[in-house]
């Protein structure tokens, strides 16, 4: 499901350069990727591989699915994430999360909307449990969302979108 982004090799140079091409600095290389690409896209992880000495795409490959903090997919234009952390899952999380991947179309594993507007994860707590079920667009709170609720803020970005001739 993961459309790929075209990755600018100079760009990647550059990096690696300020990093020394250690292999000891792949994790704040690939950091710096991800500050550049909001994820670890795969032309970028292969070619980090093969420059640096005595790494492999595969062993970057592995590095990036290890640590959570790696999406190996692309991040929407909005950002969603819903808690499923105990607070919220009790307190109805799950039928939130359904709503948005109904609403945004997201089929079973993907996390990007085929337009690249939204892309969704679950994250464990948002620090915000006295309000949940909490939803993250962006830096924006949605506090005790229903799946209506839910479904209304999508609905009021979508509007904008398709007044800003996007979508
Ligand atoms: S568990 Fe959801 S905000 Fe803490």
């Amino acid at each position: 499901m993961t459309t790929s982004t075209a990755v600018d090799f100079r760009k990647l140079d550059e990096i690696l350069q300020n990093y020394g091409y250690q292999k000891s600095n792949l994790i704040a290389i690939l950091q710096k990727v991800q500050e550049v690409y909001k994820y670890l896209p795969e032309d970028a992880m292969t070619y980090i591989g093969n420059k640096i000495e005595g790494l492999s795409p595969a062993t970057v490959f592995g590095v990036a699915t290890f640590y959570a903090q790696f999406s190996l997919d692309p991040k929407g234009k909005y950002e969603i994430k819903c808690c499923d952390g105990t607070a919220c899952h009790v307190r109805g999380s799950m039928p939130v999360l359904n709503a948005v991947r109904q609403k945004l179309g997201l089929k079973e594993g993907q996390t990007t909307t085929a337009d690249g507007m939204f892309s969704l994860e679950t994250v464990s707590c948002l620090g915000a449990c006295g309000l949940a079920p909490v939803v993250m667009i962006n830096e924006k709170v949605y506090p005790q969302m229903t799946s209506d609720a839910i479904s209304i803020a999508l609905n009021e970005i979508i509007e904008k979108e398709n007044a800003n001739g996007n979508n």
